[in-house]
């Protein structure tokens, strides 16, 4: 058998069942293919800043740390790899709950919001996560979870629910027969247990004010964060986004020291219309000697199999 190696050139792109604002779907063949790293028989990819694991599940190492400061994600994540939560388990509950939801509209996503601040049960997360404003995950000290509802109360169709039963079994078959560890823990721990054979990928909060009381991040956090990881002995990428059309990031440069960057162009919508999709740079900051040649600028946003077939939109322009 072949050794598991990155980089390596990712055709699907898998999606997690949880959602989150800062979800790495469509960056996630341009980190597997920058990144050069053979873990040989020990080294274990780490995520000290996990969240839905979309970057983890897709790249699927066979030794893992994937750890978050917020005890819900890992709570999913840990359930399926437990298989507590099944594709079958989570369909039937889903099911009941999006019965429930269409029955009585936005009162019964109230209704779970606050079980699911009392008792933090996983399948809950999940139904809130799908049926919340935008999955966006936020949380706030004293109330808990917080994000309001935000779709039609037919949300949990027969077809959604395959959609996410079939999410949880390609979560499932990503981690299954793994040496995968999820941990619930601050990122200076998770750091602090890494090797010289181990590569951390980081993808931390935006630098600023987060509306998630677990994703509070400062410039003096940010700039610990890169203390810790240059001391670190193991291989490291951080992603970060670099430049917008209003302004550029200097985090990178100012605090990363001798980096080597790879960026990739994704567009993103503020409206409808093509003239309100805008560009944003992401970068990956690799740590010297641990990075691919450089291809040029990747470009997000289609299928690999797409540019190939269509040969209209290159992967690197
Ligand atoms: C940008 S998100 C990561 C997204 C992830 N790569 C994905 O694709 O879903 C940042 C994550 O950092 C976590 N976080 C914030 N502060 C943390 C801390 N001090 N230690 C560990 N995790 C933290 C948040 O809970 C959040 O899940």
């Amino acid at each position: 058998m072949n050794e598991w190696r990155l980089p390596y050139t990712v055709g699907k792109i898998g999606t997690p069942p949880l959602k989150s604002q800062g979800i790495k779907t469509k960056l996630v063949p341009f980190i597997a293919q920058s990144i050069n790293w053979a873990p040989g028989s020990s080294g274990r990819w780490i995520e000290p800043f996990v969240g839905t694991g979309c970057v983890a599940l897709n790249v699927a190492p066979p030794r893992a740390l994937l750890a978050d400061i917020n005890p819900h994600v890992i709570g999913v994540l840990r359930d399926i790899q437990k298989d507590v939560l099944t594709p079958q388990s989570v369909r039937s509950s889903l099911f009941e709950m999006g019965s429930e939801l269409a029955r009585r509209g936005e009162e019964y996503y109230y209704e779970v919001r606050t079980r699911f601040n009392e008792t933090g049960e996983p399948i809950d997360f999940l139904f809130l996560n799908r049926a919340s404003f935008n999955g966006i995950i936020r949380f706030s000290r004293k109330s808990g979870f917080n994000t309001p509802f935000g779709h039609k109360p037919e949300r949990f169709s027969t077809q959604f629910l395959s959609k996410v039963s079939n999410q949880v079994a390609w979560a499932r078959e990503r981690m299954m027969g793994k040496d995968w560890v999820f941990a619930v823990q601050d990122w200076r721990d998770t750091i602090a247990s890494a090797g010289p054979k181990d590569f951390i990928y980081l993808d931390p909060p935006y630098i600023g004010r987060s509306a998630d009381y677990f994703s509070q991040w400062s410039d003096a956090e940010a700039t610990s964060l890169a203390h810790a990881t240059r001391e670190s002995p193991a291989g490291y990428a951080l992603s970060m986004w670099l430049e917008n059309e209003h302004r550029r990031n200097d985090h990178i440069e100012e605090s990363w020291g001798q980096t080597v960057i790879r960026t990739a162009t994704h567009f993103y919508h503020v409206g409808a219309s093509e003239s309100q999709r805008k560009p944003m740079i992401e970068a990956l900051a690799l740590r010297p000697g641990y990075e691919t040649s450089d291809l040029g600028t990747f470009i997000t946003g289609r299928s690999l199999q797409k540019r190939m077939d269509d040969a209209i939109e290159p992967l690197f322009a």
